[in-house]
C-alpha cells in the first residue's frame, strides 16, 4: 500500500512538472490576444509580428529583451497601440529563446 502511495505521489510530481514546461505554441496564444492568431496584429492593442522588420532584422537579443521587459512610457515605439507591451517575467531564458526563434521562423511563413 505504500508502495502505491508513493508511486502515485512521483507520477503526480511528474505530472506537475510537464504541466509547467509549456510549449512555444501555448506561449503563443498568450501573446494572440493582442497581436493576432497570425501575428497580423489587432487593431489598437499589438502591432503586427508578421512582416516586422524588427522582427525579420532585429537581433535575437533586442527582441528577447523586449520580451522579457516589455515596453511602456517613453520606450514605447507605436502611438497608435497605446497600451504598453506586458513584460513577460514569467518565462524563462530558454522559453524566451524558442520563441525568438518562432517569431523569426514559422510565423514569418
Ligand atoms: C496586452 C497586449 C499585448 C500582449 C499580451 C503582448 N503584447 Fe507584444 N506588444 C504589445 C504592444 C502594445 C506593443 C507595442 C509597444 C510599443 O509601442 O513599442 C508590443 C510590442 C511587441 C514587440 C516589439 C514589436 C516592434 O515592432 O518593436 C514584440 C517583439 C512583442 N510585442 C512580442 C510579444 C510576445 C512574444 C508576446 C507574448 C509572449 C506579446 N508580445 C504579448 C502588446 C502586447
Amino acid at each position: 500500500m505504500k508502495k502505491l502511495v508513493v508511486a502515485v505521489s512521483v507520477l503526480s510530481l511528474l505530472g506537475a512538472t510537464s504541466a509547467m514546461a509549456k510549449t512555444t505554441e501555448e506561449i503563443w496564444k498568450t501573446c494572440t490576444a493582442c497581436h493576432g492568431a497570425k501575428g497580423e496584429g489587432k487593431k489598437a492593442l499589438g502591432p503586427a509580428l508578421k512582416g516586422n522588420e524588427f522582427i525579420v532584422k532585429g537581433s535575437d537579443a533586442d527582441i528577447s529583451a523586449t520580451i522579457k521587459d516589455g515596453r511602456s512610457g517613453a520606450a514605447k515605439k507605436y502611438k497608435e497601440f497605446p497600451s504598453p507591451m506586458p513584460p513577460q517575467k514569467a518565462l524563462t531564458p530558454d522559453e524566451i529563446h524558442e520563441l525568438v526563434e518562432y517569431l523569426k521562423g514559422n510565423l514569418q511563413k
